[in-house]
């Protein structure tokens, strides 16, 4: 049988930081992952507010203008409106290694930890949670109230992998893209993918 290619669900949701999402989904694409991509509809909205991000047409439309943006190959890029129950990505039969939403709205956050599966995000993160797969979540709140926190330790005693869209700065970030690459890095380093997406500690 051939070696299939690591496949990953990104996910956009409506909190801010779509740039941390949009950051990925270039790389991963770039790097020859199969990537899966959905997208809410607030997700659209902020991805247009906060980084100028607006690609119209139907779900082959949009990933192919996605793909041509990236100078990199259609068969890589999957996209999947957020009502499409019916997408691939929907059935834990598909080969699938993992998933990240990112940015991660609170909503999804408590959506996915009381298995309330309403759009295709949120199927798909019960879905990984089933199949006992990677998931990773980007949250992006502040301040926290306790039903966020409640909701987020029910995802991480679940196994999820949290990480909070908290950005450090020991390793003096002197543009955006640095503090949005360090977010991203850890989301990398959490799949296991070597990079160099920010300075680590090394005194
Ligand atoms: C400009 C803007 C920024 C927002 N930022 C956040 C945020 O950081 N975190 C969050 O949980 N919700 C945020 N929201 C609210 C969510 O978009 C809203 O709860 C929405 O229903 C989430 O839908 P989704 O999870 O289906 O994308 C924001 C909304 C707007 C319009």
């Amino acid at each position: 049988m051939p070696q299939k290619r690591p496949s990953y669900i990104i996910a956009i949701t409506g909190a801010s930081g779509a740039i941390y999402g949009v950051r990925l989904l270039e790389y991963m694409v770039k790097n020859g992952h199969v990537i899966h991509l959905t997208v809410t509809r607030e997700g659209w909205y902020i991805l247009n507010e906060e980084a100028g991000f607006s690609w119209e047409g139907n779900e082959k439309e949009i990933a192919s203008a996605i793909s041509k943006y990236y100078g990199t190959s259609t068969e890589n890029l999957h996209y999947y409106n957020e009502d499409n129950l019916s997408a691939s990505i929907a059935s834990g039969s598909v080969h699938i290694d993992g998933m990240i939403v990112v940015p991660c709205s609170m909503k999804v956050v408590a959506s996915v930890a009381c298995g309330f599966a309403s759009n295709l995000v949120e199927r798909a993160a019960d879905v990984t949670l089933k199949e006992k797969r990677r998931l990773i979540i980007v949250p992006r709140e502040t301040p926290l109230n306790s039903i966020h926190l409640r909701n987020l330790l029910t995802l991480s005693e679940m196994g999820v992998h949290v990480i909070p869209a908290m950005p450090a700065f020991y390793g003096r970030p002197e543009t955006v893209a640095d503090i949005v690459d360090f977010i991203v890095g850890r989301i990398l380093d959490s799949l296991h993918i070597d990079n160099d997406f920010y300075k680590r500690w090394n005194k």
